[in-house]
């Protein structure tokens, strides 16, 4: 997100989580048995790679607006950008969307292979659960909830649900049903973004009420970015988004552009921004970051 010395406090803010996440994930190492060094090389490419934090540093702003200090909830954001690269990995492979191109380099199995890719994916998903259950401070019930909050947001239920319906409906994107539109962006993208907020509050020890809101605020806000997403790769270049554009409309995949049209996917997107902020406004606390953040989703380039 814009930041600097000259920002408002919210933005001074953004650039001090970004920062604290990018050390702490410089920091992470798997292993220290050199025949796994390739495995642990393929997977710190990937996650080095640059990637926009949004996840991470939504789940660190949201525990600051419940009273903690952001670096408190640090193993968990990392574990929720560790997921999400497995899952940006996963994606990309011949057997999925097959993608040549991701944060600005050719992607993990174009670069190590497809079996290295599969399996530098798998480990994320464990050691994800290492930063949770080892590293992360809080009562067990906390430690526990948090775990439970990724397994639902991961599985069936959550985000390979929603990549399991956008592979039914590769190729026959166009008349997908509406209904079942907003069921694959809400699951394949909207329900980790929502775990990333619902982390923040739940270690930031914030009551049912204020859980519930900010969720609904981050499942908007989780259907705005994947809609983006969707615009985005209409009507952006490879070069502008580190990513493969145009290919949605190529392989037939079901996206807002495709079934509402550019202008109907950008009011769809409007809607959903409008609905997180109302939401944010039951939110007793500085809330001007998250809403900060909404707009930055709505309108990024990349
Ligand atoms: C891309 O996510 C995949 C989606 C779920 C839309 P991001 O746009 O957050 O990707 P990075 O992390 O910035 O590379
Ligand atoms: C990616 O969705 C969703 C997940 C990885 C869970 P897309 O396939 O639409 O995202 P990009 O455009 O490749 O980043
Ligand atoms: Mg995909
Ligand atoms: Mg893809």
């Amino acid at each position: 997100m814009a930041s600097g010395a000259s920002g408002t406090q919210s933005q001074i803010r953004w650039e001090g989580h970004r920062r604290a996440f990018e050390e702490y994930l410089h920091g992470l190492r798997f292993t220290e048995e050199e025949r796994l060094v390739g495995l642990e090389e393929a997977m710190r490419y990937s996650m080095l790679a640059g990637g926009k934090r949004v996840r991470p540093a939504l789940c660190m702003e949201t525990a600051w607006i419940f009273g903690a200090d952001p670096s408190h909830v640090l193993p968990s954001a990392a574990a929720i950008e560790l997921i999400h690269t497995y899952s940006l990995i996963h994606d990309d492979l011949p057997a999925m969307d097959d993608d040549d191109y991701r944060r600005g380099r050719p992607t993990a199995h174009k670069k190590f292979g497809e079996a290295m890719a599969i399996l530098a994916g798998d480990a994320f998903f464990g050691e994800a659960l290492t930063l949770i259950t080892v590293h992360q401070k809080g009562s067990p019930e906390q430690v526990l909830e948090v775990v439970r909050e990724l397994a639902d947001s991961t599985g069936v239920n959550g985000m390979v649900g929603g990549q399991v319906m956008d592979m039914d409906q590769t190729g026959v994107g166009e008349v997908t049903d509406p209904e079942t539109l907003y069921m694959i962006h809400k699951y394949k993208t909207g329900a980790l973004i929502k775990s990333s907020a619902r982390i923040g509050a739940l270690l930031a020890g914030a009551s049912r009420e204020e859980q519930a809101a900010v969720s609904e605020y981050a499942s908007e806000l989780g259907l705005c970015f994947q809609i983006v997403d969707d615009v985005l790769n209409a009507t952006s270049t490879s070069e502008e988004l580190g990513k493969s554009a145009g290919s949605d409309a190529e392989q037939g995949k079901a996206t807002f552009v495709g079934v509402f049209g550019l202008d109907g996917a950008k009011w769809e997107a409007d809607g959903a921004v409008k609905r997180a902020l109302a939401a944010l406004s039951r939110v007793d606390g500085d809330t001007s970051g998250l809403q900060e953040l909404a707009y930055f989703v709505r309108h990024r380039e990349s």
